[in-house]
Order: C-alpha cells, then sequence, then structure tokens
C-alpha cells in the first residue's frame, strides 16, 4: 500500500544559493509537495500532484510554509541542561557550567535522558538534523545516536576528545580518544541515518599527541565529518599561541595535525588571519557561525558578507549551551542582528538558505537533505507566518514571500512551528497539546 502524503502551503524550493545571485530570485514557491517512501515524490501544482498522487493522504496546511527541517550545523547536546547559564566568557563559561555538566554524561541513563530531552526540544523548534559535540564518555555518543535512531532523525555527532586543561573526569589521554573514536564510528557511521564526526573540542583541550592521533584517524576514514572549535575569543586565541608557539595561526594547530580538510567543519571562526581565511577557503572546510552564542558569551561580530564573498563554505548554528535559543528562527534573527552590526542587511531568503541547505552543505549532507526536491528525504517544517498577534498583524501587511516571512524570522518561536515531518511521517510535538 502506499504511504503517500500530500501537503499543500507555500512550499519554498531553493533553485540556487541566494548568496550567488538576486536572492528573491534564487526561490521558487509551489503549491503541493508530495511524500513517499520517506522521501520527497514531487512537487507542483495540487492539481497535478492529485492526479498523480490520487489515494495520498492529504494534509491542508493553508497559506502555511512548508520548507525543508531546519538543520543545526554546530551543538553541544549535553550542553542543554545548562543553556543560559550566566556571567562568564569562553573560558570561564566552560570551567564553570560545562565542564561540570558534562562529567554526568559517563552515566548512561542521564545522557539517554538529555539526549532525549534535546532531540524532543529541536524538534519541537523545527530542527531535524543536527550535527552535535557529545562528551569524552564513549556512552554520550551512543546515548544520542541510540536517541536520533528511535526518531529516525539524521544527525551527525562524535565523541568530544579532550587530553588536558579540564576536569579529571573529562580527560581522556591520544591512544584512548583514537581507540574510542574508531569503534564509536565504525559501529555507528553510516547506520540509518546517522554518521560520525571525528572531535577533538579545541586546541586549548588537546595535547599535539592528541590532535595528530585524530588526525591519523581522519586520515584512515576521509569520508567523516571532523568538527572542532577556531577562533570563537581573542583570549583563547592569545592562549593557544602559548599552547602552540610553532604554529603560524590557531587554523594551523589543526593544519600540522592533519585536521584541516574538506569534510572540516570549524565552529564559530570569528576572528581569522588572512593565512587562516585562505586555506579555509582553498581547502572548502566550513566556517560555522553561532551567532546567538557569539553574543551571549561576548565572543565577537562574524562578517558573513565578507566570507560569503571570500567564497567560504557557512553553516549555520545554535550552539547550545552557549547559544541562548534552541530555535534556527532566533538564529537567524541574530545572524541577520549581527550582519546589521557588520554593515550588511541579510535577504530573508539567505537567512533561510543558511539554516537549511546551507548548513546541509556544510556537514557535506545536501544531496540528503536541506532542500525540498525529489529524491531527497522529506524532513520538513510547516511554519504558520501568523503565529502570535505581533507577528500577525506585521505579516498582514505583507505585499510579498518575503515581507511574509521575516516577520516570522525575527520574532517567532515554538509557536510557529505547526508540524514537523521527518522521514516523510508527522512528528508528535513535545511543545504541542498531548
Ligand atoms: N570551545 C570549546 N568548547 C566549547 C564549547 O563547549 N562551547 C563553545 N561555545 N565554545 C567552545
Ligand atoms: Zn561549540
Amino acid at each position: 500500500m502506499s504511504d503517500a502524503k500530500l501537503l499543500t502551503g507555500r512550499v519554498l524550493i531553493f533553485d540556487t544559493s541566494p548568496f550567488d545571485g538576486d536572492p528573491a530570485q534564487s526561490v521558487r514557491v509551489e503549491e503541493a509537495v508530495c511524500l513517499q517512501s520517506g522521501k520527497v515524490a514531487a512537487t507542483g501544482t495540487f492539481e497535478t500532484l492529485r492526479k498523480a498522487y490520487p489515494t495520498a493522504e492529504l494534509h491542508l496546511y493553508g497559506d502555511a510554509l512548508i520548507m525543508a527541517g531546519f538543520v543545526d550545523a554546530h551543538v553541544h547536546y549535553p550542553q542543554t541542561a545548562v543553556i543560559a547559564s550566566w556571567g562568564k566568557r569562553l573560558i570561564d563559561w566552560l570551567n564553570t557550567y560545562t565542564f561540570p555538566e558534562e562529567m554526568q554524561f559517563h552515566n548512561p541513563a542521564y545522557a539517554a535522558e538529555i539526549a532525549g530531552r534535546y532531540l524532543d526540544l529541536a524538534l519541537a523548534y523545527g530542527t531535524t538534523t543536527a550535527c552535535s559535540f557529545c562528551t569524552s564518555h564513549p556512552t554520550s555518543v551512543t546515548a544520542f545516536f541510540e536517541a536520533a535512531q528511535g526518531r529516525n532523525m539524521r544527525v551527525v555527532a562524535g565523541k568530544t576528545c579532550m587530553d588536558r586543561h579540564a576536569p579529571q573526569g573529562l580527560l581522556d589521554t591520544a591512544q584512548t580518544a583514537y581507540d574510542q573514536s574508531k569503534i564509536l564510528l565504525e559501529t555507528w557511521h553510516g547506520v540509518d541515518r546517522l554518521s560520525y564526526a571525528i572531535t577533538p573540542r579545541f586546541s586549548p583541550t588537546s595535547t599535539p599527541e592528541q590532535l595528530q592521533a585524530l588526525g591519523a584517524l581522519w586520515a584512515e576514514h576521509p569520508d567523516c565529518l571532523m568538527q572542532t572549535h577556531l577562533s570563537e575569543q581573542t583570549d583563547e586565541i592569545a592562549w593557544v599561541r602559548t599552547l602552540y608557539p610553532s604554529a603560524r595561526d590557531y587554523l594551523d594547530t589543526y593544519e600540522e595535525h592533519g585536521l584541516l580538510g574538506p569534510l572540516g567543519l570549524y565552529g564559530h571562526a570569528i576572528h581569522l588571519e588572512p593565512r587562516e581565511r585562505d586555506r579555509l577557503r582553498d581547502t572548502g572546510g566550513a566556517l560555522v557561525h553561532c551567532p546567538t552564542s557569539n553574543m551571549f558569551i561576548g565572543s565577537g561580530l562574524f562578517d558573513m558578507a565578507a566570507r560569503m564573498a571570500e567564497d567560504q563554505v557557512v553553516g549555520l548554528a545554535s550552539d547550545i549551551g552557549g547559544g541562548s535559543s534552541f530555535s534556527m528562527l532566533r538564529t537567524m534573527a541574530a545572524a541577520y542582528e549581527i550582519a546589521q552590526l557588520r554593515g550588511t542587511a541579510l535577504h530573508p531568503a539567505q537567512l533561510l538558505w543558511l539554516a537549511t541547505a546551507g548548513s546541509a552543505r556544510a556537514l557535506h549532507l545536501d544531496d540528503k537533505i536541506g532542500n525540498i526536491s525529489s529524491g531527497l528525504e522529506a524532513d520538513l517544517v510547516v511554519l504558520d507566518l501568523a503565529s502570535t498577534p505581533t507577528i500577525a498583524q506585521r505579516a498582514e501587511r505583507a505585499e510579498d514571500i518575503w515581507q511574509a516571512v521575516f516577520p516570522t524570522l525575527m520574532m517567532g518561536d515554538d509557536r510557529a512551528v505547526r508540524d514537523v515531518w521527518v522521514a516523510g511521517q508527522v512528528v508528535k510535538l513535545s511543545s504541542q497539546p498531548q
């Protein structure tokens, strides 16, 4: 029996990147989309799709926006319960709030509880894919992959390796980081919708020996992503300089140890030297912009327009729990505000692209998710563009789709998320009445 579903609304489809030409022309809006066997089967007019799929179950969403589910390209699911912790900057914040919380993830029951809580919150906000750091405990990775597998979600995750400058309960070694990452990678990478990312936390918490060991592991598994942090705060960069005196710059601490490549994901990447920018562009590694986090921890203003103009690969992320919201709507608003402070007004199409297709491209998953196109996996979010009185009264004046969408990007939250679809099935959201 066919499991086809026919959804009607305003179906937002990216034909090209809105950073490559007129942003308004990068998008097509169709009346309907048909899902079958977990994938997008077709898009088009309601009439055409109704004829082609006469028995499809109908989901009529009126004038709601139907788009690809959000892709959050950098989160720390273990920090879910310490989001919005007051008053510290990066290194202090890690020592005061993050490391003590992460120590608890040696406990499989706690790891499972927070993994489930994180994924349910993410879904409630319309995020269907996340690329997450776990903790240094292998059990934290197992818990996350099992929780995602149970929800049939496409996720990326890895054991966060760290062998210095953290409490004993979080430290591994160069050898155990390699061994445990390898076992986890061999267990989970490519299983169902899961993929493994080799994950050195950042240069200050790894010895050169550990970075070297993880570089070797990446060379043995070049189809895996590698995720880390880069040049988030100026104090951190100065610390890296003292820890790696022979490195040309922060990026070089990774490059020297085999941790720079096209499948590399470099979180934050705010304060880059010209050589670092050139090397990132030449290798194709992705810069992951974490705007709410950069404001919350006081890290700095990522220059989106400059990075796009020099052809960098850029993703967008919440960076839970340095980030202050699970919502990619709020994350887009923060990206807009930071770009304004840098002198550029990002177009709503550019914001939506960064939160979907752009992040999917950064994760090398754009052949699977991040857009609505036949053959892609059917992970969708349906957004009510009048979800609060404030938004509704502003959207009422809209003269085109962008004016209709922008108030929700700036002011929307989980109340805007009407439905979420994962692999062609509608999800019961934790924020909806039971
Ligand atoms: N740098 C190293 N670890 C972290 C982390 O957990 N969060 C953020 N924002 N930056 C980091
Ligand atoms: Zn991070």
